[in-house]
């Protein structure tokens, strides 16, 4: 219904197995921006099974999704490669990566030491290539609905991030304790379209914008 600023007022309707109690502590724009992302690295690492001291590849470990699959993998021992710009290494490093590959390099592939348990493609475009980076037997998850034909016993899969209240109550309280950093810009609801063409293009710089 139109409200009276001009905007159009929007409920949703949810049911109460999608939605968590947002934490207090948490902020509100920190709260807006993890579900999709926070659910989406969560449900991956659990679909990649992997453990202690395996090797996980992370295509686009800079974006919004990536950098916390990195986080919550490295927290849980494993070892985490990434492909990001150059310029996002150092920020990288510092939230768990043990090794940054930028993947503006047209080779990165051949710069990086195979034999992955696990890779977990969150750009377009790199799913083969990041296959080719995973030992006989490991696993491929796809963000990016583009998960190769199946090779040398490797399971390779798309997935689908779904609602999951105790998942995101979980990731919500690992935000609040400071586990868990997000790269968030919150802006005015004016800012929307601006905001929607920076994102589209690719502008975004990984971060998550939410509008207040
Ligand atoms: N299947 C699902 O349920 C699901 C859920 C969430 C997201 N997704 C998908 O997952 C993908 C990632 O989404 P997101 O929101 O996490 O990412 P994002 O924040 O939109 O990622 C943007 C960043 O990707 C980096 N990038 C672009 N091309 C790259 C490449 N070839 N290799 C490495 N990094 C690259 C860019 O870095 P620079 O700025 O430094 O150049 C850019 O800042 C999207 O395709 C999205 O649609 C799927």
């Amino acid at each position: 219904m139109p409200g009276g600023s001009g905007f159009w007022a929007q409920r949703v309707l949810i049911t109460a197995a999608s939605a968590a109690i947002c934490p207090a502590g948490l902020d509100p724009v920190q709260a807006g921006a993890l579900p999709v992302a926070g659910l989406t690295a969560y449900q991956s690492l659990e679909a990649l099974g992997l453990t202690r001291g395996q090797r996980l590849l992370i295509t686009n470990g800079g974006g919004a999704t990536g950098v916390l699959a990195l986080q919550i993998a490295a927290a849980r021992g494993i070892e985490v490669t990434v492909t990001a710009s150059a310029s996002a290494a150092e920020r990288l490093r510092g939230l768990g990566a043990l090794e940054v590959v930028d993947y503006h390099d047209s080779d990165w592939a051949g710069r990086v030491r195979g034999g992955f348990d696990g890779a977990l493609i969150a750009a377009g475009g790199t799913a083969q290539a990041a296959l080719s980076l995973v030992r006989d037997g490991g696993r491929l998850v796809s963000l990016t609905s583009d998960a190769p034909a199946a090779e040398r016993g490797i399971t390779a899969t798309d997935l689908y991030v779904r609602p999951d209240a105790a998942q995101l109550a979980h990731l919500a309280e690992a935000v609040v304790e400071g586990k868990l950093k997000q790269n968030v810009e919150a802006l005015p609801l004016n800012e929307g379209p601006a905001a929607f063409a920076r994102v589209s293009a690719g502008q975004a710089g990984g971060k998550k914008i939410v509008l207040t």
